[in-house]
């Protein structure tokens, strides 16, 4: 490259910020995307990445930065857990420091957790403009930390890019559209990258003795849901009546709720693991008859690999599901879940529309980055 492009070339840095496990997945392609398109039309574009520490266990965390391919972190500023004022408080004051001293050009922040508020706060203050990956969503229940987190959030964020058409619409009701662009989901994107590698590297059939169609793979970590025992107790109780085995690995939280009751409840048909990666997740997912679960990417993860899924919430946020056909919302009503489960012909799963994109949300973020800076 001769002097005169050298001196032409622009940079800009970019601070990420993430910290929970579904923001690793959601990072780790606009990572390898700004990596690919470095140095096009003239921008240099230099990640600087930020841990903000809300999960911490090797399984919640370390696991997927080996999986994925993610470098290890600038910073790790080690918030841990705590009740959510205090976990986003201490987040906020120490992302701050980090942005005074990178002096980023833009922060990007991921989906809906206390680090995405944290992180989006602490940008916003310092005038440092933000983008926001998954962008409009919404469940219209205020009771949700997460709902709280990605109003505020995209209200205070210059880019938006949203995952569906839905979530774009969400925000033209709350008067959002400059800077608004539906790009398609990260989530199929990271879904797309792994899934040949997944299924070539995990053995967790053979290691846990399933056979493909012959169990149903469940999450539950929602406060909503391992907050309230009788939710829970009832969530349980239909796992347990749903004639298959259920594998449930379990996230700290519900382990820690559980490992006071589930002795008591006689969990016969339930079989609990630790967290488990995200290969094992994958191919898991891709052999149950069904998944059962309270999580927003495992519903959309079931419907990416056309398995049927039953929502353990009263509300989703990712509708689309639904709506072709894919998922049930049950709530934690014992009955409906296994009502759900044993006809699994709740719909007819014919329709499978590109709702989430076509797995190049990632290169369609850096190119109008790159566009919005150049
Ligand atoms: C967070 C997000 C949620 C997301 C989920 C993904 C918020 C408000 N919620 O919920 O949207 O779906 O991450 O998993 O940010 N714990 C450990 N080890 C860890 C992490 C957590 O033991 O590595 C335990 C702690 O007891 C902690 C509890 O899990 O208090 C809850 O963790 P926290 O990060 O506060 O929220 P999540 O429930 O994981």
């Amino acid at each position: 490259m001769s002097r005169k492009n050298v001196t032409k070339m622009r940079e800009i840095k970019l601070v990420t910020i993430v910290g929970a496990r579904p923001q690793f997945i959601k990072a780790a392609p606009v990572s390898r995307a700004i990596k690919k398109h470095n140095g096009s039309h003239g921008v240099q574009v230099r990640e600087v990445l930020v841990h903000s520490g809300q999960h911490y266990d090797y399984l919640m965390s370390k696991v997927f930065f080996d999986e994925l391919g993610i470098p290890e972190p600038r910073y790790n500023i080690g918030a841990g857990s705590g009740a959510h004022g205090r976990q986003t408080g201490v987040m906020l004051e120490k992302i701050e420091d980090v942005l005074i001293k990178e002096k980023p050009d833009l922060v990007f922040v991921y989906g809906d957790t206390n680090t995405t508020l944290a992180g989006a706060l602490a940008a916003v203050k310092l005038h440092i403009p933000i983008a926001h990956v998954e962008a409009g969503l919404r469940s219209y229940n205020k009771l949700m930390p997460e709902e709280i987190n990605r109003v505020l959030t995209d209200h205070v964020s210059t880019l938006l890019f949203c995952p569906t058409r839905a979530s774009v619409e969400n925000l033209k009701k709350e008067g959002l559209s400059a800077g608004v662009y539906r790009v398609g989901d990260v989530m199929y994107d990271s879904f797309r990258f792994n899934i040949k590698i997944a299924e070539r590297d995990s053995n967790i059939l053979k290691t846990m003795g399933l056979t493909p169609k012959g169990y149903y793979l469940s999450t539950v970590h929602r406060a909503e849901n391992t907050d309230n025992a009788g939710r829970l107790e009832s969530i349980l109780r239909a796992m347990n009546s749903c004639g298959k085995p259920v594998v449930l690995p379990l996230h700290p939280r519900t382990k820690k709720i559980l490992d006071e009751r589930s002795s008591r409840l006689r969990l016969k048909n339930i079989f609990m693991t630790e967290p488990l990666p995200y290969f094992d997740m994958a191919v898991l997912t891709k052999n149950a008859s069904a998944v059962l679960t309270d999580s927003g990417g495992l519903q959309k993860e079931a419907y990416f690999l056309k398995v049927p899924c039953i929502t353990l919430r009263d509300e989703t946020e990712w509708m689309e599901t639904c709506e072709a056909g894919w998922n049930v919302l049950t709530g934690a009503d014992k009955l409906k879940i296994v009502d759900a489960c044993l006809n699994l012909s709740f719909r007819k799963y014919s329709r499978h529309p590109a709702v989430y994109g076509n797995g190049n949300a990632a290169e369609k973020i850096v190119k109008l980055l790159i566009k919005h800076v150049a």
